[in-house]
């Protein structure tokens, strides 16, 4: 009775010029390990429930992706939106769908792109959230002790608990100020929210009724649709008038049934050059180097272009060099931020 739906339909524009729009950061091996994100994601989550209780949901567009990466996935397990309108939809799609032949299902959302280092200590996580949200109805995210003011993340305050496993959620604030993250780190009593979360098919649609009756409405009405062949008109027009709007802003930061697990199994969402300069192996000089390359006096910079390329630096210190795809990017690592800006900006000119 356990579903897990895997959210991959970003485009992953902060790990720019490696993720592009057709081909996003979740379809890379980012790593190195041999497999793409979403494939390691996948696999994962074998020990959490049956195959054919993994769906995916991504636009259209990246379909032939998914099923290249995940070729075992049948195609009724690959959930199509015609647009991206950020994860509230998407999650509304996926347990709807799965409510309307489950509807006691225990569903666990996922983002397709995250580094999870410690496998075993996540798994336990997720089974201990299992566990509570079959019987209560409660929604339940993990929770990640924070290293620094990341203005990227949600953040949660919740009630200290020593007895329990799961903490009572007293705020979630997505995406706060650089002034509001660090008072949060400052005070001890937060965590970033890791954007997994956890509930039963009956606790997300009351949720959804009574924080974005919009969205409930849409997808009550429509659900006869599902696992038929109007499933594809019917979400064509359902996202033609869906709100763009995160599951975060949309629905956690409101409810009140909110509960945390917090978890320390290695995660990181990968989010920028500088997440995967902190997790990679450095040479003595600092440097994390993907390529085929020689430095001259070249520190704490993170290189990755394409071997069949001879690259060469000299006297370059805390810089980003990447290549791919016919595009070279060479950024100063504090301006990582900017890169959503290259992307834009590029996508003007092309
Ligand atoms: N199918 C689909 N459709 N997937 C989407 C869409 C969409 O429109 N938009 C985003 N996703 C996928 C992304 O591919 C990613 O795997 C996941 O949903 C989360 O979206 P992000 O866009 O990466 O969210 P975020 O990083 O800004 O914020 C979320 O994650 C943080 C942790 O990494 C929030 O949940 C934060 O609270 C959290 O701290
Ligand atoms: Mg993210």
């Amino acid at each position: 009775n356990t579903f897990v739906v895997i959210m991959a339909g970003g485009i992953g524009s902060r790990f720019w010029p490696i993720s592009r729009v057709n081909y996003p950061k979740q379809f890379h091996d980012v790593l190195g390990t041999g497999e793409s994100m979403i494939q390691t994601t996948v696999k994962r989550f074998r020990k959490v429930c049956p195959p054919e209780n993994v769906y995916v949901v991504t636009h259209r567009d990246y379909a032939a992706l998914v099923r290249e990466h995940l070729p075992e996935l049948s195609e009724n397990q690959i959930l199509q939106e015609p647009i991206g309108r950020n994860t509230a939809p998407c999650i509304a799609y996926a347990c709807y769908k799965i409510a309307k032949k489950n509807p006691h299902a225990n569903i666990v959302i996922a983002p397709s792109d995250h580094v999870i280092l410690r496998e075993d200590a996540f798994i336990s996580c997720v089974h201990e959230g299992l566990q509570a949200t079959a019987t209560a109805n409660i929604l339940v995210t993990l929770g990640i002790k924070p290293t620094r003011p990341d203005t990227g993340y949600g953040y949660i305050q919740f009630l200290p608990d020593s007895e329990h496993v799961l903490k009572k959620v007293k705020t979630f604030t997505e995406k706060p100020s650089l002034e509001i993250a660090q008072m949060f780190i400052d005070s001890g009593e937060f965590v970033w929210n890791a954007g997994i979360f956890i509930w039963n098919a009956q606790t997300i649609l009351q949720a959804f009724r009574e924080y974005l009756s919009d969205m409930a409405e849409t997808f009550e009405e429509g659900k006869a649709a599902f696992d038929t062949d109007k499933e594809e008109a019917f979400i064509n027009k359902a996202y033609s008038h869906c709100r763009n709007i995160s599951i975060d802003y949309g629905l956690m930061e409101k409810a009140n049934n909110v509960y945390v697990i917090l978890g320390d199994f290695g995660w990181s969402d990968l989010g920028t050059w500088n997440s995967l300069y902190s997790l990679s192996e450095k040479s003595s000089e600092g440097n994390v180097i993907d390529g085929n390359v020689l430095l001259y006096d070249v520190h704490n910079c993170i290189v990755k272009t394409p071997q069949n390329q001879l690259v060469v630096l000299q006297g370059l210190e805390n810089f980003i060099v990447a290549e791919h795809d016919n595009v070279l990017m060479v950024c100063r690592r504090e301006d990582e931020q900017k890169v959503k800006d290259f992307v834009s900006d590029a996508k003007a000119i092309k």
